[in-house]
């Protein structure tokens, strides 16, 4: 270590020993950025670690992550009480599994610091605790659609091309699933836990992604009651459209559609979120779009889904039946050229395992440009990567 490095280290540690002296508590948001203190304390480790260090500790995260996540499906963590140790034995007998393997697993989560281990009983750290509810809620899905996926990517580089996939039918997910030729959503549909995973991991990133706040969807009301105002393309369950027009009550439900895969379209209609007038539309985004001359058609949190041929596809479906001042609204993060976050980051490695993408301005402007259409503004929400990409048709 040179004397710069060792000064470097001190100057920080003497940093965040002042900077502890008004520390208030860490941030309680999934998925956000490390807040200053956090990052300083992250930045010393860093200057620290040597790199065989840093490859040991790496390692060793690793196989916890995956250990983790079997915790949580063997139903360990949660056998463990709130409060107080449990034998080796009891929690073999509880969760009906090999004592044995439960003693190789709990070893790295112990070392670690993750659980705590004290005369062959176990019990919660307030982190491993967390992981019992929410937090293991959203870690899961994270480490189902990505992490598992994204182990074997050398593997599927190798094997494949090595480039982003040209379709979601063929991605890292469909060739990990040994399900070649289906899309996600067809593979996941079968899948009831893993789909409900996904759900709560978007629910609880509506923080990173607001409905509103950054666009005034005011401006796309018309007198003309004939005219179709809204058209929310995989629009989910409805809960969008919801929350648009509870915010502009300038737009009449009886001029918006949602349209989704026909499972969706149930789903929306069990869980009764939109607002009566609404109607519900079976489409499939990739073949032509049905409504013409919308004000706008709207797409959110579904550019990410789609790699860019898909998405100028989509996009093609629509342009043919676009009115001169109908607007493409994509609503989705637009990431900067240099660092994303911890949010964007995480998100693109989920997408680039089922052949999807997160963009940044450039990579948009290159879609639409190929699709026949003019990018017309960005509408960033404020402090955030999430914003709306406005489009029209490109002017002849
Ligand atoms: C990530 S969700 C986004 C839902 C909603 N827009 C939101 O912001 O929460 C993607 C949506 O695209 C729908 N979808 C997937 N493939 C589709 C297809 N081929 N045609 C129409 N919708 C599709 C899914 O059913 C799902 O509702």
């Amino acid at each position: 270590m040179t004397a710069d490095q060792l000064n470097r280290i001190q100057a920080l540690a003497a940093e965040i020993a002042d900077a502890s002296k008004t520390f208030k508590g860490s941030s309680e948001l999934f998925m956000v950025d490390s807040p200053p203190f956090l990052k300083k304390c992250e930045k010393l480790v860093a200057l620290v670690q040597s790199p065989a260090e840093h490859a040991t500790s790496l390692i060793v995260r690793t196989m916890e992550t995956a250990v983790i996540r079997t915790l949580i499906s063997l139903n360990v963590l949660q056998a463990i009480p709130t409060a107080g140790f449990i034998s080796l034995q009891c929690l073999s007998v509880a969760t009906q599994t090999q004592e044995s393997l439960l003693e190789r697993l709990l070893r790295i989560v112990t070392r670690t610091g993750f659980l705590i281990s004290e005369n062959g009983a176990y019990s919660h750290t307030h982190t491993s605790l967390a992981y019992v509810g929410q937090i293991g809620a959203l870690f899961a899905p994270c480490y189902d659609e990505g992490i598992r996926g994204l182990i074997r990517l050398p593997e599927y580089l190798f094997v494949k091309d090595k480039e982003e996939a040209k379709s979601a039918r063929h991605s890292l997910f469909t060739w990990n699933e040994g399900q070649e030729g289906k899309s996600t959503f067809e593979i996941l549909s079968t899948m009831p836990a893993r789909t409900e995973g996904i759900h709560t991991l978007a629910t609880n990133v509506q923080h990173l992604r607001p409905y509103t706040g950054f666009f005034d969807y005011a401006k796309l009301a018309s007198e003309d009651r004939e005219r179709f105002v809204f058209v929310d393309v995989g629009g989910g369950n409805g809960h969008v459209i919801k929350e648009i027009l509870q915010a502009f009550p300038q737009i009449q439900p009886g001029q918006c559609v949602l349209e989704d895969r026909a499972e969706t379209l149930e789903l929306a209609r069990r869980t009764g979120l939109l607002p009566a007038g609404v109607q519900l539309l079976e489409h499939d985004y990739l073949t032509r779009q049905p409504i013409p001359n919308a004000k706008a058609y709207h797409l959110r949190a579904v550019a990410y889904n789609l790699g860019d041929a898909e998405l100028v596809q989509l996009l093609k479906q629509i342009v043919p039946v676009m009115g001169s001042d109908s607007k493409i609204l994509i609503a989705e993060n637009i990431l900067s050229d240099d660092k994303g976050t911890a949010f964007s980051t995480v998100s693109d490695m989920i997408m680039l395992c089922i052949g999807g993408k997160e963009r940044t301005e450039r990579n948009f402007r290159e879609v639409l440009d190929e699709a026949g259409l003019a990018m017309d503004g960005i509408h960033r929400a404020p402090g955030l990567e999430f914003g709306i990409v406005e489009a029209s048709l490109k002017m002849p």
